[in-house]
């Protein structure tokens, strides 16, 4: 059977000025410039890594026969699709909000993603099915931390950010199905999550410290204690899901979602078209309600 995969077209407004919770629009959070650098830095990849596993996706169904996996590829590629317009239209606003230097770190991506395209498509799969797991320990992270992430936070970004969440958990499994039809090579598919995971993390480093340099931050000692910090809680977290992902017998379906995504799903279908789901970042815990 094929997964249920909901394609939520979200038109999240990002404003071009500060809102009341932020100092710029750049800057969603209040206090954690750290952390709110490394987060731009990973949404700054999204335009360019989530187009490449739509046409690896798309590429693959040309050998997929399967109908249920045509449609959870079908669901992925829309969902993707959905994440990086929006995620673009974030960065616009990033780079006119004071960071036009980071114009040249897309060029660098985009050269990054010309070069992976010239491998085979079996590496790209293990790639993209090693992005994806990694993603899922993201995800565990980001919405189980959601208070000390997110509270007070630009309530706009935050609910982008954790509805993108969401979704990577209905197509968690999508690229892993994909890569195991048409490899399965164990080594493979561990050399790919190591190899996804490093490149879209230091593709982010880039761009955060492009963004901490123009800041006047990058060379403080107090921010690398706080970056590093971060990294740490990053290893911390997602690293478990790598590490659970190194058992042959590993599926993604076997990883239960944390709750808060059921019922973020649940009250969001109970919206109408064109709704978008804004969070409460200031109640404690950042409920699922909108
Ligand atoms: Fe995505
Ligand atoms: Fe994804």
């Amino acid at each position: 059977m094929a997964h249920a995969i909901d394609v939520r077209k979200i038109p999240f407004e990002f404003t071009e000025a500060a809102t009341d919770a932020t100092a710029s629009a750049s800057q969603w959070h209040p206090t954690q410039l750290e952390w709110n650098h490394m987060l731009n830095g990973a949404s700054l990849t999204m335009p360019y890594l989530e187009p490449f596993l739509n046409r690896t996706m798309r590429e693959a169904l040309t050998h997929i026969d399967d109908a249920d996996l045509r449609e959870d590829i079908d669901g992925f590629i829309r969902q993707e699709a959905q994440h990086y317009k929006n995620h673009r239209r974030y960065n616009e606003i990033l780079k006119a909000n004071g960071y036009q230097e980071l114009a040249e770190v897309e060029a660098s991506f985009e050269a990054d993603y010309t070069a992976l395209e010239k491998r085979s498509l079996e590496w790209r799969l293990a790639y993209s099915a090693g992005f994806e797991t990694m993603t899922m320990g993201v995800t565990e992270w980001l919405v189980n931390d959601r208070e000390s992430l997110f509270h007070g936070a630009d309530p706009m970004f935050a609910s982008f950010i954790l509805w993108h969440m969401v979704e990577e958990t209905e197509h968690k499994s999508v690229a892993y199905d994909v890569f195991q039809k048409l490899s399965g090579r164990y080594w493979l598919r561990i050399a790919g999550l190591v190899w996804g995971s490093l490149h879209v993390g230091l593709m982010s480093r880039r761009a955060y410290i492009v963004m901490l340099k123009k800041d006047g931050r990058w060379n403080q000692l107090s921010t690398r204690l706080r970056l590093y910090k971060m990294i740490g809680r990053f290893f911390g977290r997602a690293g478990t899901a790598m590490v659970r992902a190194l058992n042959p017998a590993y599926h993604p379906d076997k990883v239960e979602d944390p709750a808060w995504v059921h019922q973020w799903r649940e009250a969001y279908a109970r919206q109408g078209e064109n709704f978008v789901p804004v969070l409460d970042t200031k109640k404690q815990g950042i409920p699922p309600q909108f």
